[in-house]
């Protein structure tokens, strides 16, 4: 089973109530990380990478990008007996879509989140004709991804966070398998200026308007402590503020089902990067100056399986 279609890992999820994260990787290190977190805590994993990603490891050729990491992931997947995805994150061009289709992610996200209503409709129908006719699963997304702070008008929130309404409307018509609502969370390590809060009422209502798994975009916790090494070992980094666990468990309890997680995979290798290069002076090997940084991932990784509480579900 192990390589298999990331709506068979989130039904399972969205039927028994818990959420598993989906990690961002761009190379060989941090999915080796993220591999053996998943092993170790019995976890289902989502590999995603975002078209950046397939640009980078493609040396500008995303097919050839997004082969490299189809090779990759399945390869690992076969030798273990957990489920393993492959999913192609914020998917905007068709090239890369279509790139990532071809060479056997088993989903895709189209992300038309940008357009007007209709429009994203459209587009996002048209990738999952696509994508359904040959067995791979759409992420589509309503709403625009940026943090709300207090003083923000009702009217002014309900331009950028989703409309539960047109959330059933859109699932209806476009037949998607998860839809990604934006409640209040951005990408990065600077989300919100005051608390870290999300708009759990309108979560409520998507989810009991669609029943589909949902996704929660820009999930990333930022730990301080990983702030305070990396700058501890010269970084300069202020003022990050993620979302804390309590309110990831919050809104896996609400419904969410896919959790999206990359900054803090990048903050923890950085700053154990920093910590054993200034530490290590004489070492030159790179297997040995990413033991550190990787083991850092995978702890977080595992952290992240056991608060959304996919440990122990494979
Ligand atoms: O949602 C964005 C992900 O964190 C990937 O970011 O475009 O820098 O690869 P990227
Ligand atoms: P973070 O920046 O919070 O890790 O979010 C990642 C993400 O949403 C990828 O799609
Ligand atoms: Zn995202």
């Amino acid at each position: 089973m192990p390589f298999v279609n990331t709506k068979e890992i989130l039904e399972d999820a969205n039927q028994r109530g818990y959420g598993v994260a989906a990690f961002n990787i761009n190379d060989l290190e941090f999915f080796m990380a993220i591999f053996e977190a998943g092993v170790e805590e019995r976890s289902p994993i989502i590999i995603e990478t975002s078209e950046g990603a397939l640009k980078y490891a493609g040396l500008g050729n995303p097919l050839r990008g997004a082969r490299f990491f189809y090779e990759l992931v399945r390869n690992y997947a076969e030798s273990v007996d957990i489920p393993i995805s492959l999913h192609l994150d914020h998917g905007k061009k068709f090239e890369y879509i279509m790139a990532a289709i071809k060479s056997g992610y088993t989903s895709v996200m189209i992300d038309a989140s940008h357009l007007p209503f209709e429009q994203n409709v459209e587009e996002t129908k048209k990738i999952v004709d696509i994508a359904h006719a040959v067995g791979v699963s759409v992420e589509a997304e309503l709403g625009r991804l940026m943090g709300v702070e207090d003083n923000v008008s009702v009217s002014e929130k309900d331009a950028i966070l989703v409309n539960p309404d047109e959330a059933e409307e859109f699932v209806a018509r476009t037949k998607v398998d998860f839809l990604a609502p934006a409640i209040g969370t951005s990408h990065g390590a600077f989300k919100f200026k005051g608390e870290a809060k999300l708009d759990f009422e309108r979560l409520k209502k998507v989810k009991e308007k669609t029943g589909i798994p949902l996704v929660l975009h820009g999930a990333s916790s930022v730990p301080q402590e990983l702030v305070e090494l990396a700058n501890n070992y010269g970084a300069e980094i202020e003022g990050t503020k993620g979302v804390p666990f309590e309110v990831l468990k919050e809104a896996v309890k609400y419904g969410i089902n896919k959790v999206n997680t990359d900054t803090d995979l990048r903050m923890a290798f950085m700053a154990y990067l920093r910590k054993t290069l200034s530490e290590k002076k004489t070492e030159f090997d790179p297997r040995k100056y990413f033991k550190e940084p990787m083991d850092a991932v995978k702890e977080v990784v595992k952290e992240r399986m056991r608060v959304l509480g996919s440990s122990g579900k494979a």
